[in-house]
């Protein structure tokens, strides 16, 4: 499976943060915010990641990631000229595509709770059409929302829909079978002018190939739209990484527990930033998970 993480979009609604600096690079407490998406494909198992944003913030997401290698992960970049569509993602990156199965993630989107890697790989596992995750919010009318059967099966999405058949907001995690260019190629832009990834849902909708996997309670979902839901995911982050002792969205980690490198690895990445307590947490992490870790 590829990955792609979207993350372009004009970040008005987060100026004057967003003046000169990305919205997905913005910090999330300890780590750019783009980090959080990344983690979840790392964690699905994915290692060729598309990274797409807008013509002039795609240098600055090259030098804070590099092409991945570090991560024992291979990423690429591509730009997006205007912001016209999340569906746009999958022309960008047809050819990156090519035949596989893809994850598409937004780039300011937050996932954690327990159990979601086991969720990720079960979904991927089950995978015929289209894998997408609902979240339950008290303010559906803002998001695509989804209406399924008993079995979990969609029955309908509609982008935000002034009265919502539901309160199971779509997140922005799509899981598509090969078949996702071809239809993305078929949609045509909205009354916004947008190419919207809720039609290109809608179609696997009608072909009862869309399933959509309910994120329960205790689980987290945060997109970063504003100023406050921005310091709230800083401030979450802050909370459990301080109470639990455990980092969240720390790609080095995930790289190192899903075997993409190894302990040297991640004891070299974090002698590298020593004085930070993030450095001395992969240093930690590296001499636990090996015998020998070079001094
Ligand atoms: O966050 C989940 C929601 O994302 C879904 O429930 C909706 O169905 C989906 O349409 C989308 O709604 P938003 O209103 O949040 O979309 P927005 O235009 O804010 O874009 C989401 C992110 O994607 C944002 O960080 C900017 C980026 N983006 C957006 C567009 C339209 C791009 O990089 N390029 C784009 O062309």
């Amino acid at each position: 499976m590829k990955g792609i993480i979207l993350a372009g979009g004009s970040g008005t609604r987060l100026r004057p943060l967003t003046g000169t600096v990305s919205k997905q690079l913005l910090p999330v407490y300890d780590k750019p915010m783009i980090y959080y998406p990344l983690s979840v494909l790392m964690l699905a198992g994915v290692k060729e990641i598309l990274v797409i944003s807008s013509t002039h913030h795609l240098e600055m997401f090259r030098s804070t990631l590099g092409d991945g290698s570090r991560l024992g992960v291979s990423l690429s970049y591509a730009e997006q000229e205007e912001p016209n569509g999340i569906a746009e993602a999958l022309l960008i990156g047809a050819d990156f595509i090519g035949d596989e199965q893809v994850a598409l993630i937004l780039g300011d989107n937050i996932f954690h709770g327990p159990g979601f890697s086991a969720i990720l790989h079960e979904s991927i596992r089950q995978l015929d059409g289209c894998a997408l995750f609902g979240y339950p919010v008290k303010d559906p009318q803002r998001y695509g929302v989804g209406e399924t059967d008993a079995e979990g099966r969609l029955l309908s999405i509609e982008e935000k829909p002034a009265v919502p058949r539901s309160n199971l907001a779509v997140t922005g995690l799509y899981l598509y079978d090969s078949d996702v260019v071809n239809i993305a190629k078929n949609i045509t832009p909205s009354a916004r002018g947008e190419l919207e990834i809720t039609d290109v849902n809608n179609a696997y909708v009608a072909q009862g190939r869309a399933r959509l996997t309910a994120l329960g309670r205790g689980f987290a979902w945060l997109d970063m739209g504003t100023h406050d839901a921005l310091l709230q995911a800083g401030q979450y982050v802050q909370l459990l990484s301080h109470r639990q002792g455990e980092r969240i969205a720390c790609v080095e980690e995930i790289a190192l527990h899903m075997g993409f490198i190894s302990a040297e690895e991640c004891h070299r990445l974090g002698r590298e930033m020593a004085s930070t307590s993030y450095g001395r947490y992969l240093m930690d992490l590296a001499a636990r998970s090996a015998a020998v870790v070079p001094a």
